[in-house]
């Protein structure tokens, strides 16, 4: 596991002179030049040439989830900052309650809308009792990890309107979440599941407001992405959001991979034996719109961070996107 999830809050710092590189920490919006853009082709044509042996790969794949228990074993909660760019990033995650807190009559019909598009409908009416079953607006983390952005969302936004659910195939991970000192299972559910499995989820389908996966999707075999996405979308309500952040195409992080750490095609294990899948905007935009969402955002997020001690530069690429499910 490297640095490009402790990402420091987005900003807005532009390199206009390339001789000014080592005044700052980090650069906005970096503009690649072809010749690195080939270069960058070549390493990872190199890596996927030399792939890891067959029966390695079995290994790691049947133990990708104890891999990640043993990672919040070693690292429990210290490892990712909380992620509070999220608001930035993903103002929705305020707004949603704001919205339906105050447009929203609890016996009020479910085929009504706000102007946005957002189905203002609680869980309420249907009799149906679960966790967040009361509950007006409701968001999902996939793979939330320690909590590092559950923690930030509840304490920012304290709405009663609001409930989060947590989801996440380490057992470690969940119990970390749950023994932190700001749990509250009266604003939170968190519970081990596998995405790629097609097990229930505690709450029935078309119940959620938003979702959110951030780094997550790329811990995935490519081949499985597409039905465990098309799984999760049942799970949103008609106007429903799914907010998507993760690891992009030539990243630092995949650049920097050695030989044979390389499964298929941009798909590598670190040497904690976790995997990671580096995207680019198109296969992103196929794998959510496969599942019948609608595109609102879909960029690459390009920056320079520079180490000033050292006087390196690493460049760093991520994905990040919206969808809506159609109403
Ligand atoms: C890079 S970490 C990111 C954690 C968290 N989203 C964050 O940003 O701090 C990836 C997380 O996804 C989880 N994960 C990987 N594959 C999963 C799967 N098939 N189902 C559920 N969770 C998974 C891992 O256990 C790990 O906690």
């Amino acid at each position: 596991m490297d640095e490009e999830a402790k990402r420091p809050v987005f900003g807005n710092r532009f390199l206009s002179e390339t001789d000014n590189v080592f005044q700052h920490n980090a650069w906005d919006n970096v503009e690649w030049t072809k010749e690195q853009e080939t270069e960058a082709r070549k390493i990872t044509q190199g890596h996927s040439c030399e792939p890891l042996p067959e029966d390695e790969k079995d290994n790691l794949l049947n133990d990708a989830s104890s891999n990640w228990d043993k990672f919040y074993e070693k690292h429990n909660n210290k490892f990712f900052k909380d992620r509070h760019w999220l608001f930035t990033e993903f103002p929705e995650l305020l707004s949603i309650t704001s919205k339906s807190a105050s447009s929203v009559d609890d016996t009020a019909e479910c085929s009504h809308n706000d102007d946005e598009g957002h189905a203002p409908c609680s869980n309420k009416s249907d009799g149906l009792h679960f966790p967040g079953s009361s509950k007006q607006s409701c968001v999902l983390e996939i793979g939330c990890g320690a909590g590092n952005t559950i923690f930030p969302l509840l304490q920012v936004n304290t709405s009663n309107e609001l409930f989060v659910y947590g989801c996440d195939y380490s057992s470690t991970a969940v119990d970390i979440i749950k023994s932190h000192r700001d749990f509250d299972d009266s604003r939170c559910h968190v519970f081990a599941h596998d995405i790629t499995s097609d097990a229930k989820f505690p709450f029935p389908e078309q119940s959620l407001d938003i979702i959110v996966m951030i780094f997550v999707l790329s811990a995935l075999e490519f081949d499985k992405m597409k039905a465990a996405v098309h799984r999760i979308v049942q799970l949103l309500k008609p106007g429903g959001k799914l907010l998507f952040r993760d690891y992009g195409r030539y990243d630092m992080a995949q650049l920097r991979f050695k030989k044979n750490r390389c499964l298929s095609e941009n798909f590598y294990t670190r040497g904690d034996g976790t995997l990671v899948y580096f995207f680019t905007q198109d296969e992103v935009r196929d794998i959510f719109t496969s599942a019948g969402l609608v595109e609102n955002q879909n960029i690459v997020d390009r920056r320079l961070q520079v180490n000033r001690a050292r006087q390196l530069k690493m460049y760093r690429v991520w994905v990040q996107a919206k969808y809506v499910k159609p109403l």
